[in-house]
């Protein structure tokens, strides 16, 4: 059988040993962290249906000197484009001659076969990197979140934050603000043993062969999440229905609830942005939490602001800096009392 293709998975900048941690769990070989995601060797399907913390799986196809126009085209033209159909180019240009992306793309478009899948053409200090997009929708589009509360984070983003702070199957997981459910939901299809991409279809299947990506070992996990609102709490019952997970939803406002073990991971994305004192009681009561029943537990808060974060009344022993929905946020990590 011929070697799988050397492959490139794409992450936010600063997660690339989050996600290279989860490339090995898998299996995969031949890795090396580059900035901004990990190369190694595999199935583009396998790695689609497996990867928890990737935003992309791309397929490098070229790489080559550019200074001008001819040398595009002659790097593009010696690509054999015909396993994947056709392309959508997308450029992007940094300190190179060939810095005018609009019209790099119209020159691709006019040389290649036109399609839907996207072929990302990066211009670096004059070396051009052709890469076929094999995921086609972004990766934290799982299949299962239909129903969204206020300021859903992103799948990927709620597997990456599970992964800095530590939590593997069979640690208790509680989410006190949970929203519509997506720390919980990702855990609990960790925990099933089931592939995050399961429920949905790929960019690769066009031209990648079909394959079965076997299901790994359910580790039985406590799992619960509650919110103050209903419509949220509805939200992730669907949500977790349709992800095909078992998982405990409660309406519940954050100081009411218990600690279901004696240690666990508690993580939380708590409201942030409007209405002052509705933040300041949310806040106030997860420090209440974390001072009282899970005083033994370690936490994971993201934290949009040093003020808001004081109110939880214990000292991070990490800080990680994150994008969520175009703002920078903190992921505090706090270690038990
Ligand atoms: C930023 S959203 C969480 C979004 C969630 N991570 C998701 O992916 O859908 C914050 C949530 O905190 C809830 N909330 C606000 N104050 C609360 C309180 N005092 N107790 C419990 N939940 C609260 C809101 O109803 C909202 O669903």
């Amino acid at each position: 059988m011929s070697k799988p293709p050397i492959l490139f998975a794409t992450c936010p900048p600063g997660l690339e040993g989050v996600l290279d941690a989860e490339l090995a769990r898998h299996g995969f070989r031949s890795r090396e962290i580059k900035p901004g995601g990990v190369h190694f060797r595999g199935s583009p399907l396998r790695a689609n249906r497996l990867l928890a913390t990737a935003s992309r799986v791309l397929l490098p196809v070229a790489r080559f000197k550019a200074t001008d126009f001819d040398d595009l085209v002659a790097g593009a033209s010696a690509v054999d484009w015909s396993p994947y159909g056709g392309v959508t180019p997308k450029v992007s240009a940094a300190r190179s001659r060939l810095f005018h992306t609009g019209a790099v793309a119209e020159r691709l478009g006019a040389l290649l076969p036109a399609g839907d899948t996207a072929l990302y053409c990066r211009l670096m200090h004059d070396r051009c990197t052709l890469q076929i997009d094999t995921s086609g929708e972004h990766l934290h589009k799982r299949g299962w979140r239909t129903e969204t509360g206020q300021a859903p984070l992103r799948e990927t983003l709620a597997a990456q934050i599970l992964a800095l702070a530590g939590w593997e199957p069979g640690v208790p997981l509680v989410d006190p603000c949970c929203g519509s459910g997506t720390f919980i939901i990702e855990a609990a299809v960790q925990a099933a043993g089931l592939a995050p991409g399961r429920l949905r279809s790929f960019a690769c299947e066009r031209w990648w062969r079909s394959e079965l990506v076997p299901t790994g070992d359910a580790v039985p996990t406590i799992l619960r999440g509650s919110d103050r609102s209903k419509a949220a709490v509805a939200a992730a019952r669907h949500n977790a229905e349709r992800a095909g997970v078992a998982v405990d939803l409660q309406v519940a406002s954050a100081r009411q609830v218990e600690a279901p073990a004696p240690t666990g991971l508690l993580v939380a994305n708590p409201p942030y942005g409007r209405r002052a004192e509705d933040l300041a009681t949310a806040w106030d009561e997860l420090g209440a939490l974390l001072a009282g029943p899970f005083a033994g537990w370690k936490a994971a808060i993201l934290s949009p602001e040093r003020g808001l974060a004081r109110r939880l009344r214990r000292e991070p022993e990490t800080r990680y800096h994150l994008r969520n929905g175009g703002l920078n946020v903190d992921l505090l990590i706090l270690p038990p009392a």
